[in-house]
């Protein structure tokens, strides 16, 4: 049906697409799964009063969409999740991540990684390695995830994240789907496998703020799973993880 929306009744006319019948006929499925009903009943899961204030403050409102994440994620027959995987460079995060994505995929699971140095050669290509940069890189890569959480994904994160506050403000924004996985292989291993020869360069003063070296790295406190990738083989690594995380 097309209606006509002007004052006098003649003017634009809009298209309304929930009369569209085969939008109506499809609504109608979507709706009445158990799973949409229990979300429209607790909709507004962004419509928090700190999101209302902001949002009124910049002319801003959240628009709930009927496509919702428990929607999709009964379509892919999983739950949304984020693995962030922390820890120093070097320490087998980005070839732990990659190894655990594809026991994932095996499993038929949807998944998305998103690796430090991939991201900070696009999306972050603006931000650099001061304290004030990485806070906002990880608040960036945080808000990044929970959109791919919201279509349904795995999401597997490989960043150093090395501040404990950070981290928290990551999962603060991603929710209770957020898993921390602690890649605690001991800096001297990192800096003898030395990949990069970045260990090296900062020795020798040549990079500034160097994680371990000249910049912190804090611990987690409470991970759900801690691996030292030194001692055993990655597929031991993937079978350990995959215990820890219950996939
Ligand atoms: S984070 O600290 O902001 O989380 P991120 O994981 O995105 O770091 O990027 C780390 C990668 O950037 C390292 O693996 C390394 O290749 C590179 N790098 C370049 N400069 C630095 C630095 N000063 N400290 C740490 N990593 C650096």
């Amino acid at each position: 049906m097309i209606k006509d929306t002007s004052e006098s009744g003649k003017g634009k006319q809009q298209l309304l697409i929930k009369d569209i019948p085969e939008v109506q006929e499809n609504s109608f499925l979507i709706r009445n799964t158990p799973v949409m009903q229990e979300h429209i009943q607790r909709k507004g899961r962004n419509n928090t009063l700190e999101n209302q204030t902001a949002g009124t403050e910049r002319n801003l409102t959240w628009h709930e969409m009927d496509i919702t994440r428990a929607y999709r994620e009964e379509q892919m027959g999983q739950k949304a999740a984020v693995i962030w995987f922390t820890g120093l460079s070097g320490s087998g995060k980005s070839t732990l991540a990659n190894a655990f994505e594809q026991y994932l995929a095996a499993k038929g699971k949807h998944t998305m990684l998103l690796d430090g140095d991939n991201v900070r050669l696009g999306l972050n290509r603006d931000l650099g390695f001061s304290e004030k940069d990485r806070i906002e890189n990880i608040r960036r890569i945080a808000e990044t995830a929970k959109l791919m959480n919201d279509a349904g994904l795995i999401v597997l994160t490989s960043f150093i994240s090395p501040f404990l506050r950070d981290r928290q403000t990551a999962r603060q924004i991603i929710g209770d789907c957020f898993m921390e996985v602690y890649v605690s292989t001991p800096l001297e291993e990192c800096e003898r496998r030395d990949v990069k020869g970045l260990y090296q360069a900062a020795r020798k003063g040549e990079i500034a703020e160097f994680t371990g070296i000249t910049s912190a790295y804090e611990a987690p406190l409470q991970p759900q799973a801690v691996i030292d990738t030194s001692s055993r083989s990655i597929e031991a690594c993937v079978a350990q993880l995959a215990a820890a995380l219950g996939y």
